[in-house]
């Protein structure tokens, strides 16, 4: 029998993973943000790594049109800023602190690492796409990070 929907959910649940938000601009040079737990490093040499993101959300688009997104590390006190890109917001950048990068785009403050990427590769995969990106720059601060586990926030603890 093959893996029904619901089964597959289930047993990528028992993955934990952290938590990004993932911000780029489209070609009118709007905003993008969207919480992702689909990262991954994938080369040291160069430096890789990868988004999986899906084709219906507003970042998809804005992603296969331009050429750089950053990478936020969430830290454990930073699951609002989780949920708000996980939703339809519009405002989603509305009072956020943020820093401004080399490569345009702006990082979240506050997160354990951030990443400037250049897009190298978008690879097509079922109903998301997997974007290649070489991290052109990278900053890293101390902090516990946030965990998504069985649909659920978690601590370290
Ligand atoms: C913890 C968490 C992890 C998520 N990870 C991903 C992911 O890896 N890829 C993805 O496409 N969507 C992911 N989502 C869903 C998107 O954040 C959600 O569809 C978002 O509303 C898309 O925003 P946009 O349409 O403004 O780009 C995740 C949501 C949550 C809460």
């Amino acid at each position: 029998m093959p893996v029904t929907e619901n089964e597959f959910r289930n047993a990528m649940s028992r993955f934990a993973s952290g938590v990004t938000v993932v911000v780029s601009k489209d070609a009118e040079e709007r905003l993008h943000g969207i919480t992702v737990s689909a990262f991954s490093s994938v080369s040291l040499s160069p430096p890789l790594v990868l988004i999986c993101v899906e084709k219906t959300t507003g970042s998809h688009a804005a992603l296969a049109e331009t050429e750089h997104f950053t990478v936020n590390v969430l830290s454990s006190d930073q699951q609002d800023i989780s949920q708000k890109f996980a939703s339809w917001n519009l405002e989603k950048f509305d009072g956020l602190d943020m820093t401004m990068g080399e490569l345009g785009l702006p990082m979240v403050n506050g997160c354990l690492a951030n990443l400037e990427c250049t897009i190298s590769r978008i690879i097509d995969a079922g109903d998301h796409s997997i974007f290649v990106g070489e991290v052109a720059h990278a900053y890293i601060f101390d902090g516990d990070p946030l965990i998504y586990f069985r649909s659920d926030y978690r601590g370290l603890e």
